[in-house]
């Protein structure tokens, strides 16, 4: 029997995980156990994905949440590594760039077992993201590299990893929205938003960048409340998100959560955040995987962010860059209610198979 560890902490994690574990299952001679670091612990965020992606529950929680980013990696390192001595894996694959991601790669990989990062290589270039940091680190430490684009070939090669450990196998974000793509219509989310369909816009922001500063986030809110004076606005909030509008909303008086067309929500299980994604006409986020996900829904997607790690949606997707500019990105919104938005089209390899071409590589 080969073992397999298979780790995921956060939202992101759970949607890349999951067609792993269905590829694995499939083998007679491998055992695959699922650790959740507890990163994200809230039901929304973790086990009505769980369900959603048709997951088992967790093999391990090691219920780590909350803390500095050197507490929350230290706390997992330490727990992840107790699973080891329990486990003792042939393989720990990790995937993404949160902080579970590089903990638990430095963990398996100081301790000799082989080590997969899945969707390796995305690089962004902005050092002052913790999820740059994270991706370096995971990289230049793991045995085995798997590539979700091309610029991902590019980046590694000029980091001068060896080639042989990197392999081009596509996207497991678009696997696992493939496979619940017949799911997703049953969802009344619509309905129960008081949405229709390609009538609104979607958005979802939590990157520090965006959320942590007041003045930004203030100047972010006013701005969504006037896009939806034009069109009604979906905005799932993340908890991240949340806790700093709670906070701003408590302190300014001026600005407040009354705008009916902009519709604050809770964060949504992944069948009907997919329902919303797909019918919306834009999408507005700072979310690494949402840019993908729009660009193989042919959705127009602008990125309020300085860069992305994940060009190839900007290449041959649907995604612009509008940084900080606000007033350009309105302009995006107009041409999209327009009919004027870019085509795009599906990146290579984006075709749903890309935990089975994991699966054999780890397997052969
Ligand atoms: C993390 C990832 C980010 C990813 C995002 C997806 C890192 C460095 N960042 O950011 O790359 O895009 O997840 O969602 O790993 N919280 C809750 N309930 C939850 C989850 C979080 O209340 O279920 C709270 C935490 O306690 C914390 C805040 O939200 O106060 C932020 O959570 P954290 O895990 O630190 O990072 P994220 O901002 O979610």
């Amino acid at each position: 029997m080969q073992k397999i560890v298979l780790v995921a902490g956060a939202r992101p994690n759970f949607v890349k995980i999951a067609p792993l574990w269905h590829a694995l299952s499939g083998y007679d001679n491998i055992d695959v156990k699922i650790v959740h670091t507890g990163q994200h612990f809230d039901e929304a965020m973790s086990r009505f994905f769980f369900d959603d992606l048709k997951l088992p529950v967790p093999h391990y929680n090691l219920n780590i949440n909350g803390g500095s980013h050197a507490e929350q990696t230290g706390k997992i390192m330490e727990h992840f590594d107790k699973v080891l001595d329990h486990e003792m894996p042939h393989d720990v694959i990790v995937t993404g760039d949160v902080n579970s991601t590089v903990a638990c790669a430095l963990v398996a990989v100081k301790r000799g077992i082989r080590t997969s990062h899945v969707e390796a290589g995305l690089r962004s270039f902005d050092r002052s993201m913790p999820e740059e940091i994270n991706r370096i680190v995971t990289d230049s430490v793991s045995d085995l590299l798997f590539v979700s684009e091309p610029s991902g070939l590019t980046n590694l090669k000029h980091e001068g990893i060896d080639g042989e450990k990197i392999h081009f196998i596509g996207n497991v974000m678009i696997d696992s929205l493939i496979s619940i793509n017949s799911r997703i219509d049953h969802s009344r989310i619509l309905e129960n938003i008081g949405v229709q369909e390609h009538k609104f816009g979607l958005v979802t922001l939590h990157r520090p960048s965006n959320v942590d500063s007041t003045s930004r986030l203030k100047e972010l809110i006013s701005w969504l409340q006037e896009t939806a004076n034009n069109i009604p606005v979906v905005f799932p909030v993340h908890p991240r998100t949340g806790k700093r509008l709670e906070k701003m909303f408590a302190e300014n008086t001026a600005i407040q959560n009354n705008h009916s067309n902009l519709k604050m929500i809770s964060p949504l299980r992944y069948i009907d955040f997919q329902k919303l994604l797909k019918s919306a006409q834009f999408v507005i986020t700072d979310s690494g995987g949402v840019q993908e996900e729009t660009t193989w829904r042919g959705v127009p997607c602008i990125t309020l962010r300085n860069n992305t790690e994940r060009p190839v949606t900007l290449e041959s997707g649907t995604n612009y860059l509008a940084g900080n500019d606000l007033k350009l990105a309105g302009s995006i919104i107009n041409d999209c209610i327009a009919g004027r938005a870019k085509q795009g089209r599906i990146p290579e390899l984006w075709d749903g198979k890309a935990a089975s071409r994991i699966a054999e590589i780890i397997v052969r």
